[in-house]
């Protein structure tokens, strides 16, 4: 018998709970959702808003994809757990199938998980068992999840207060941020700019390299966009010292950027791929994929957990790559290349607009304040309080933007990729009339 689910009556009541129940981790919380469809999301008091974030750039195939939502309940009609490690499934015998048909290059086998940052330590794991070495590579203002393993390769210490001691051997290296880098003069970063990796290799570890990690697109950074040039020289270097190139699509993967992954904009196959957030559009499930050769370096029991590669999760992600492959992610592309010449007149138009960059449907407007000098006198100082104003104003617009970057001061644009052209002009002419107040 089906049970009576009440909504709570307001908005109010639910941040009540939170305030009383729920561990105070996040101040600075949304909306709160009664519902969402495709790129509206709906709060308890009626107020409807524009999703331009997809929750955290999660909902690729707009929030309750009827076919995504089809798919679950059709598994959910099944059976909902067999550990997918215990009891072989369907669903994530064709998952496995799928991605090894929609990742680049030789990448063949994967391990199922729950998460971004399970996907990114398993990655790790996988490597120090294939190249028997240990340490990893990663890149200053990256990031690649909370728990602690994950949290050591992330770089930046505003995730890391009070956490130390992280437990991963981790050297950081400069990324590849062409607006705000001292070694480079051009737009972009060049591949000497990945001289920095390998200066922090030769000082900073002991021969016992395992994987250099990056993010093919710094989501959490401030989206920001290596040039092909970098990327294959930073595979080069790992391929050099016998180690592998870890490439976390977590946050740019599964159409994101216009491309399935954001590695198909560069000149690599990565060694291994960790994948979440938008695979499975909205159910939890991460994953990572790698040539059969690194893969089958994992002998039985070397990894595990209990609710990996959830059938009703898998079944989804099925159904979104579909839904990715049926014309989303060509959507994002074409979107994303009118949204990169709209924000190149937002950027001429407003002094408060540094620098916009970014692929497909993941760019990123950052807001600075030209009367400072920025990190290594290269640019106007970061406006954390201006992005955190915009922000605001948007949502009181009924906008939901998101706003990060390393230094607090980039708008994310990274929407459903079903969005239109409409809701996307509506929210640039928004950030404009927020400037201009
Ligand atoms: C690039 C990247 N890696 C890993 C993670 C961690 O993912 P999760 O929050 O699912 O653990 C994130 C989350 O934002 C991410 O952006």
């Amino acid at each position: 018998m089906s049970q009576d689910y009440t909504p709570r009556a307001s908005n109010a009541e639910i941040e009540a709970q939170y305030e009383e129940y729920l561990m105070p981790i996040w101040k600075d919380l949304h909306v709160p959702i009664k519902r969402a469809e495709d790129c509206t999301v709906e709060d308890f008091d009626g107020n409807e808003y524009l999703d331009v974030f997809s929750g955290i750039s999660v909902t690729n195939a707009g929030h309750r994809n009827e076919a995504v939502v089809e798919a679950a309940k059709d598994q959910l009609d099944e059976f909902v757990h067999g550990c997918s490690y215990l009891h072989p499934h369907q669903p994530a015998a064709e998952l496995g199938e799928k991605l090894a048909e929609v990742t680049p290059g030789d990448l063949k086998k994967s391990f199922f998980c729950n998460s971004g940052t399970e996907a990114v330590e398993g990655a790790v794991k996988l490597a120090r068992k294939y190249t028997g070495s240990k340490e990893v590579l990663a890149l200053e203002m990256s990031f690649h999840g909370r728990t602690l393993g994950s949290l050591a390769l992330t770089g930046n210490k505003s995730y890391k207060s009070g956490m130390a001691p992280t437990i991963n051997d981790v050297a950081h290296a400069e990324p590849p941020y062409a607006y705000r880098c001292s070694r480079c003069d051009d737009d972009e970063c060049t591949s000497g700019c990945a001289s920095s990796v390998e200066r922090v290799i030769d000082t900073h570890t002991a021969d016992d390299l395992a994987a250099i990690i990056v993010e093919p697109v710094m989501g959490e950074g401030g989206i920001i966009v290596p040039p092909t040039e970098w990327m294959e020289r930073v595979q080069a270097i790992a391929h050099e010292r016998d180690a592998l190139l870890i490439v976390d699509e977590v946050q740019s993967g599964y159409g994101r950027t216009g491309e399935m992954w954001a590695s198909d904009h560069f000149d690599i196959v990565p060694d291994i791929m960790a994948q979440a957030k938008g695979i499975a559009n909205g159910l939890p499930l991460g994953a990572f994929t790698a040539r059969e050769e690194i893969a089958d370096a994992f002998g039985s029991g070397d990894h595990l957990s209990t609710f990996g590669g959830n059938p009703v999760a898998c079944a989804a992600a099925l159904a979104t790559i579909e839904q990715l492959q049926d014309g989303l992610v060509d959507s994002a592309q074409e979107q994303g290349q009118w949204l990169t010449d709209r924000l190149a007149d937002l950027e001429a138009e407003y002094d408060a607009v540094g620098d916009v960059r970014g692929l497909g449907l993941m760019h990123g407007v950052e807001l600075v304040d030209h009367s400072e000098t920025g990190p290594n006198d290269v640019a106007p100082a970061p406006d954390p309080k201006l992005a955190k104003h915009v922000g605001k104003s948007l949502r009181e617009e009924g906008i939901v933007m998101g706003v990060g970057g390393f230094y607090s001061n980039v708008l994310r644009f990274q929407p459903p990729l079903s969005i239109d052209r409409d809701q996307l002009d509506r929210t640039v002419e928004a950030i404009g009339s927020a400037l201009d107040d």
